[in-house]
Formats: C-alpha cells, structure tokens, sequence
C-alpha cells in the first residue's frame, strides 16, 4: 500500500481518496507510527499528510526520524513537507508571512519528475504559517511563491519529494497531477486498484473467513449494507441470509425496491419482517427525539434478534450454524474510532438504528478499507440497482426523526408523499451530484394559516433541508435553483393534502445539524 500519515488536520483522509483515485491503494497510519512498523507494511510509497501545528510548537506531531531512511518513495505535503525538510538537513523558518487559501506559485524552469510539464505559474492551494527557507542538501527546488522561496522540492536520486501547497484539494489547478506523478513516475507504482480487484480481493478473503458457516446481514436499504451483502453473496452463495426490518418509518418504495430490485440483481435470501404495528405501537405519544431514537433502536433490535434466532434453529435443523454477520462498516469509521489520531468526534449517535454490540456472531465487514464513493463504484460493478447504489445517506430511525411531534400513520403517509416529490424534483433537475442529502421535514407541532380556493386553512408547514458535504460532520445549505424550488414548492402544496406551506432552511452545520431532531 502507499501509506498516508496523519499528522493531525482533516486532510489525511482526502489524501487518502485522491490516491485511490490514482488507482493505487492507500491506508492511513498515524503519525506516531514507527520506522519499523512501517517497514513491516511494506509499502510503495509514504505520503506525509499536512497538520495543524507548527515544527515550532511544543508537542508538534513528529515523525520516526528512521522512516526517511527506509529508502521508500516519499511526498511530504505541507507540514510534512517541513517536517521532510526539517529531518534531510534543510530549514524551515518562522517568517511572519502566512499564506492561506488560492495561491500563485511560480515553477522553476525545465521540466521535474513530480511537476512534469505543468504551466509555470499557477493556483495552489495553501495553508501554513512557517516556510521552508533552504532545501535540504541535494535537493532541487522546484517552486517558489510570493512569500516561499522553497514552495516545492525534489531529489529523484533518493526519491524524496515535498510541496508546500496542498495537491489533494480541488482548488489546486494541477493537484491530482502532482499526486499521480509521484506514485506512478517518481515511485513507479501500477494504477492496477480498482473496483475489479477489489471485489476479487474480498472475495477471497471472505470465503476464507467464513468457510461453510452460514451468514447473515441486516439490510437496511441504504448503499453500504446492500453492497457489503452483495459481496458476501458473490462469495458464499446462499450461505447469506438477509433480514429486512420494515419499521415503517422507510421512504417511498424503499421495501419495493429491497425485496424486489435488489434481489432481483443479486439472487440473496431475504427474509423481511414487518415490523410496522410494532413500531407504531412503540411510538404513540412520544414527541422527544431522543426517546423516539431509543424506541426506535430497541424495537428494531428486538426484531432483529427474533429473526435472528428463528434463521439459527432453522440452521441447527440442517446441521448447519450460524457464525458470522455481515456490518457495512467503512473506512472512516474505522479510521475515526481509533484507527486515525483520536481528532474529537461527534457522530456516536449515528449508530442509532443499529445492532447492538454484544451480539454472539463474529463480524464480517468486507467494506472495511473503503470510501463511501468506492462503495458505490463497486456496487455498481456488481450490477446493484442505481436507486440503491446511488442512494443518498439517510438515518436508521428514518422518517420517525423527521416529523418533528408525534410519529403517526397519517403523518408518515403525508411526509411520503412530500419527500417523494422532493427526490423525482432533484433527480430530474439534475441535482443529486451536488446535494449530499435533502431531508423533509414534517413540522407536525406547527400549523400555518393558508388560503386553497375560496377557503382558509389550517394546515402545516415543510422543511426543505438540502445540504452539501463531504462527511456529514460539516455541512452547508445548497443553493437550488429558484425555479426548481418553485416546482418543489406548487407539487407539495397541491399534491399533499394538510401541507399549505414549504420553508428552506438556510442554516449550516454548524451550527445547526443536518437533521431536525
Ligand atoms: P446530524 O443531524 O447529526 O446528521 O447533522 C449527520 C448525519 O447522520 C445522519 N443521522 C443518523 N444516522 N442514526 C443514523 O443512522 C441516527 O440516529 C442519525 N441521526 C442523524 C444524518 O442523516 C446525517 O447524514
């Protein structure tokens, strides 16, 4: 693998991705790592990530000072590329010249191996308070800006390189550039990753794990648990079962497109519990959101097991068992809880809705190295539905966390209808590339005057709450087109009975959450 160090700032994840989409493998370690773990890894190439902290500081993130000596291909970026220069020989100095955000640097004449023939003067992003003043011995300096004399350098000869401006952020022109001349020119590594190897990689390994054991996954209809069963299906047939909760707080023809298009392209074994009288019974008169999430949460893993236990004597009967369950877990979860530096999170709620950990089956989690974006890649090469596999992220509880009040039946079916329209708008407005997701939201405790024909009513408002994001931990509104919230606006009002009003909220996150409740 390349491997990506963290040394503390958001970046290392994006990294990350963007050498993934070089078609290279890429994992990240944290800063703390040793030269000897490192080599243990074995990798083709160490890309050292940017951070927040000055070499200066007291406690600044440091780097085994071993691991420049592994005479592995190297690229420090931005801090790391101080901390490379700091470690060869070279100085980095506190100027009092800072540079943040778009930012002109200029090349030195002729071509590099890690600039190539690029433009001599261009955009970069950049985002650093000290600078690199003298290149280490050896060293080619390969670009300069207003404020950094040395923006970038180079030795081919040891196969180090380092630039001061960030490659992996879109806003640097020639980024990606610069990441794929380091991987495939200066170190020579294959762009042979891809969604094919990767299936093939865990299908293998899955057939390992499992041997004849049977296996079972929940299916939630979101993108990750569908692909991480589709795999497992590839690999063990119908040693996989799936058991589908409908709590009837699902969209729309969700369960439809579960039972039907999704079986239909992979052939699993779906058992589907319908759950929706328990649930509603749970959650009559309870108006709290976090009351409603532990209702929701408990109920739902009460009929997992129930399924669950059912699907074990079924499996006892045969002389078989049931050892292993499939989760959908992804990469930044893995890296976040612990896997990464420890950065504070905020997203322990967001198991809501899931299985408890204690249960006795061990875990397979086939999605475990992946990118949400690679979750999708590979749930298309395994030929999942678009409706599924391009599915934007939507909460366990579901619809039961956006009514805000009392979840009914008839609010559910209002809430249905509305956000239905929502989808069939976006989707045909071209939007679902730019929006991470739009809730609709039901203000069921608010009711708006409004006039319908010759009459006054007495009904509620709707919530539009569209935002863009990269990880759900920040978030901002997306600004839509007028006329597309205009035609959401007339559907919603004509076509939902008790609905006379449609707000947009312009809130980001922070401050405010992506959902509601
Ligand atoms: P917030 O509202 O915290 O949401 O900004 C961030 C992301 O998490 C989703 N979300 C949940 N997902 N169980 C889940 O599985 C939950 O209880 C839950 N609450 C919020 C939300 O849709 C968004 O993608």
């Amino acid at each position: 693998p390349v491997l990506v160090v963290d040394f503390g700032a958001q970046y290392a994840q994006l990294i990350a991705r963007r050498v993934r989409e070089a078609n290279v493998y890429s994992q990240i370690v944290p800063h703390t790592i040793t030269a000897d773990e490192v080599a243990k890894l074995n990798p083709s190439g160490i890309v050292l990530s940017g951070g927040p902290s000055s070499v200066y500081d007291e406690g600044s993130p440091s780097l085994d000072p071993g691991i420049l000596k592994l005479g592995v291909p190297t690229l420090g970026i931005c801090y790391g590329f101080q901390v490379m220069a700091q470690q060869l020989g070279g100085e980095v100095a506190n100027t009092g010249l800072r540079e943040y955000g778009a930012t002109a640097v200029t090349l030195a004449a002729g071509s590099s191996t890690l600039l190539g023939e690029q433009p001599a003067d261009q955009t970069t992003w950049m985002s650093h308070g000290d600078s690199v003043s003298k290149a280490p011995e050896g060293f080619t300096v390969l670009a300069s800006s207003a404020s950094t004399p040395v923006a970038a350098f180079a030795s081919d000869e040891k196969k180090m390189y380092g630039v001061q401006w960030h490659p992996e952020v879109k806003h640097s022109e020639f980024g990606q550039q610069v990441l794929e001349n380091f991987l495939h020119r200066a170190a020579g590594i294959p762009a042979d990753w891809n969604s094919g190897s990767v299936i093939a990689e865990q299908v293998a390994r899955i057939q390992a794990q499992v041997g004849t054991s049977r296996v079972i996954c929940g299916l939630s209809g979101g993108v990750d648990s569908a692909v991480a069963a589709a795999i497992v299906h590839k690999a063990v047939g119908d040693q996989l079962i799936c058991i589908f909760v409908d709590h009837g707080l699902l969209r729309q023809d969700e369960r439809r497109q579960v039972e039907e298009d999704y079986v239909a392209s992979t052939g699993v074994r779906l058992v589907t519990i319908d759950a929706v009288e328990q649930f509603q019974d749970a959650l009559t008169g309870v108006t709290d959101p976090e009351t409603k999430r532990k209702i929701i949460g408990r109920e739902f893993i009460r009929s997992f097991e129930n399924a669950a236990e059912a699907l074990v004597l079924e499996a006892q009967g045969d002389g078989a068992s049931i050892d292993f369950l499939v989760q959908g877990t992804l990469y930044p979860d893995v890296v976040e809880s612990g896997g990464g530096t420890g950065t504070a999170n905020i997203k322990s709620h967001h198991n809501v809705g899931g299985l408890p950990e204690d249960l006795q089956f061990k875990l397979v989690e086939p999605l475990r190295t992946l990118f949400k974006d690679e979750v999708r890649a590979i749930g298309r090469e395994l030929g999942l539905p678009e409706v599924i596999v391009g599915r934007q992220p939507f909460p366990g509880p579901g619809l039961g966390i956006r009514i805000v009040g009392e979840v009914t039946r008839e609010r559910l079916d209002l809430l249905r209808t509305a956000d239905a329209i929502v989808r069939e708008e976006l989707t045909a407005a071209g939007l679902d590339q730019e929006i991470w997701q739009c809730p609709v939201v039901l203000l069921a405790d608010v009711r708006s005057v409004g006039v319908q024909g010759d009459g006054r009513t007495y009904g509620h408002p709707i919530v539009l709450r569209p935002v863009s994001s990269e990880d759900a931990m920040t978030a901002d509104w997306t600004r839509l087109p007028y006329d597309v919230l205009a035609r959401i606006s007339n559907r919603i009002t004509n076509e939902v009975a008790g609905v006379n009003r449609v707000v947009l909220d312009v809130t980001s996150k922070p401050p405010g959450t992506i959902e509601w409740e």
